[in-house]
């Protein structure tokens, strides 16, 4: 049995910006136990530069012969939003396991429609959250789940380190419309720090939210956007983000009644105060108190690996049975659908929206926004050797 007889089959649906650095990582024998076994992409000018980069892998022009040809055990969807789910149903009926880029869909209604069909058929259904897989993430995960932090109260988030230029949205074709992309900076970049707040934090009860559309670059979608958020224990969230500020900042703060966590730069910083918050307010026989204690910093090793080659890795160690539990099932991703569906929801009221939020009335509006919204032409697409800086925390 060859090598390859061994390792997984793995196909790559949309081989363009992160789809071909999917598609490098496993030609390049980067992802342990899998191989690229077929690429898929409805370009032919993407199939052409396939066909010199990959060789001998057979590639196909939709996704239905990609499937039909049963040359994949795993299928990585890397293609424009709203193509996910079609894309990972007809996968999962012919009982192929799906690895999804981010966001799992553009609607809640629709995601939640393939997170039942592969419970139906069986199948793993993952998404690429790879920012999951950071080491100061993960340490501050630990922390908040060990309690260290006490009952949490307050998250404050400003990712808004996603800078992107004029040119960028003039060429991305499907990028910041509602017909091709189905929002802007909430549903495409911040994905990431959503499914981080969540992953962190839980899910708050309410958001309220102001989305700025076309504020600083010419698109018809939200490049701008500031949500709040309750959660049922009474602690708040400020979430910011935009791709105009320059510099951009990305600083997470997370504060509980024991102390304080901060991510910025890369760097984890903790502060645990020497009495509970709770406690100082039952007992103090004073009527201002300053927190007791330091800050540490507790940045752990740098990331070794790129966090996307580590999602791909540990997804098919889990179809294989090495692994046990999946870096993001695709139920844990409906949660940051969840939130940007509900921001887009409450900005567009006008009004505060509790969670989970109504679909229909969800579905309704941007089938309204896509109703007036332009029509998605022909884009200039990049292709990666490797995984971009700019995809990492
Ligand atoms: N996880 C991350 O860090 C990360 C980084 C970048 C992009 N993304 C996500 O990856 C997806 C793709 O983004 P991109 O920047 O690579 O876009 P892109 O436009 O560069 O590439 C998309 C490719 O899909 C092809 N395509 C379109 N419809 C198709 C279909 N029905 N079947 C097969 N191929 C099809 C296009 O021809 C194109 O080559 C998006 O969901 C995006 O949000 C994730």
């Amino acid at each position: 049995m060859s090598s390859e007889e061994r390792k997984t089959a793995v196909g790559v649906c949309g081989v363009g910006a992160i789809g071909s650095a999917h598609a490098s990582a496993l030609y390049g024998g980067k992802i342990a136990g899998a191989y690229l076994s077929a690429l898929c992409d409805t370009d032919p000018e993407r199939r052409k530069k396939c066909a010199e980069q990959f060789p001998e892998v057979p590639i196909f022009s939709s996704h239905e012969e990609l499937l039909a040809s049963g040359l994949c055990t795993v299928l990585m969807v890397a293609t424009p939003h709203y193509a996910h789910v079609p894309i990972a149903m007809d996968a999962m009926n012919c009982g192929v396991h799906v690895l999804s880029e981010k966001p799992v869909a553009v609607e809640v209604s629709v995601a939640r429609r393939a997170v039942a069909l592969a419970k139906e058929r069986g199948v793993y259904y993952g998404v690429m959250f790879n920012q999951r897989t950071s080491a100061v993430y993960r340490n501050a995960k630990e922390l908040i789940s060990s309690g260290a932090l006490g009952e949490l109260r307050r998250a404050v988030f400003i990712a808004t380190a996603w800078y992107r230029t004029q040119y960028y949205y003039d060429n991305g074709g499907w990028r910041a419309t509602w017909n091709g992309e189905g929002g802007g900076v909430l549903l495409n970049q911040a994905p990431h720090n959503l499914d981080m707040l969540q992953w962190l934090m839980g899910m708050p009860v309410s958001v309220y939210s102001d989305c700025g559309i076309s504020l600083w670059h010419d698109i018809e979608v939200e490049d701008d956007a500031v949500i709040t958020g309750r959660y049922a224990n009474g602690a708040a969230m400020v979430f910011v983000t935009t791709t105009g500020d320059m510099p951009g900042t990305a600083r997470l703060e997370i504060t509980g009644s024991k102390g304080k966590l901060l991510v910025e730069n890369g760097r984890l910083k903790i502060f645990i105060n020497t009495v509970d918050e709770r406690d100082v307010r039952n007992s103090a026989k004073v009527s201002f108190y300053r927190a007791d204690g330091s800050w540490q910093d507790i940045t752990p090793e740098k990331d070794g690996r790129d966090g996307h080659e580590i999602v791909l890795e540990n997804f098919v160690a889990v179809v294989d049975g090495r692994e046990e539990r999946l870096v993001c099932p695709a139920e844990e991703a409906l949660n940051s659908l969840e939130l940007s569906n509900a921001a887009y929801l409450s900005s567009h009221k006008g009004a505060s929206v509790s969670l989970p939020c109504d679909s229909a009335e969800f579905d309704a509006m941007i089938d309204g926004y896509r109703k007036h919204g332009r029509t998605v032409g022909a884009g200039h697409v990049e292709y990666h050797d490797e995984y971009s800086a700019r995809w990492r925390p």
